[in-house]
């Protein structure tokens, strides 16, 4: 379990500091973004991306995602772990997202569940709540949906659309969610639906003020170099850093440098 609870998520406005989210995927990652300091852990579908080398999170299944998630929360103490329901594994009815919710918390030790998706989704998350899963809301740029969207597009600059987001975001907190998560959308109306909502919303393309940020792991850390959102900034040029690495480890395998005496048993 983790140190930090779902009633530690705060709102920026009640004078606390933006809540600090990153996804992870493996135990040795969790391990270090907890000790670096992270809130929340976000096992997110874009393992299938980033992890699995698929061009969409669709791909991705239950079976996969409770894999991940028990990765994750062996790595992890302080920081919360939400898990994504992914694509195919909750859309069908309130019970077939029960059914995997409750494998995410179960065997896969999360605290809390995202799923993506407004006004159909409503239902869904006051059955989950009902029954004792914390539920994170996933609006915007809902990336399950780039089939309807055309792409991965920045959502709500219509009017009609922004307006419909803030909607829908209350919706969801009436529904019972205890946080949303809000993807690309412009910076004017991320502020309009976290001022209308108590529920810490954390944004990733969302400019500054949301109650938190949220970043793919590998794009902070530059290692993935397939599409690349311009909101995902690179906090170290892991790409290079890596391939150096294992480059020098080739050359000295090849030369004979490597192993000296000091990597061997004598
Ligand atoms: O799957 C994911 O990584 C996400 C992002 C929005 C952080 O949901
Ligand atoms: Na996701």
């Amino acid at each position: 379990m983790s140190a930090l609870t779902v009633d530690n998520l705060h709102k920026s406005r009640d004078g606390q500091e933006p809540l600090a989210a990153i996804t992870a995927y493996d135990y040795t990652f969790a391990r270090l973004a907890d000790e670096a300091g992270v809130d929340i852990l976000l096992v997110g579908d874009t393992v299938g991306m980033v992890v699995q080398g698929e061009s969409t999170t669709l791909p991705v299944t239950l079976d996969q995602m409770v894999y991940h998630t028990r990765c994750v929360t062996r790595g992890r103490s302080r920081a919360l772990v939400v898990a994504d329901l992914p694509f195919r594994a909750y859309k069908s009815s309130p019970a077939q997202a029960l059914d995997s919710a409750t494998r995410l918390m179960a065997e896969g030790g999360c605290e809390m569940v995202k799923l993506e998706g407004g006004a159909p989704m409503v239902e869904t998350v006051a059955f989950l709540q009902d029954r004792d899963i914390p539920v994170m809301g996933h609006l915007g740029l809902t990336p399950q949906s780039v089939h309807q969207f055309g792409g991965f597009r920045v959502q709500g600059r219509e009017p009609e659309r922004a307006a419909a987001l803030v909607e829908e975001a209350m919706d969801m907190e009436q529904a019972g969610a205890r946080a949303l998560l809000l993807e690309a959308v412009p910076r004017d109306v991320a502020r309009r639906v976290t001022e209308s909502v108590s529920i810490p919303v954390i944004g990733i393309g969302a400019g500054r003020d949301c109650d938190g940020q949220v970043l793919v792991l590998h794009d902070a850390l530059g290692l993935f170099e397939g599409f690349q959102p311009r909101f995902a900034k690179q906090y170290l040029d892991g790409a290079a850093t890596v391939r150096e690495a294992i480059g020098s480890f080739c050359q000295e395998v090849r030369s004979g440098a490597f192993p000296t005496k000091e990597h061997s048993f004598e």
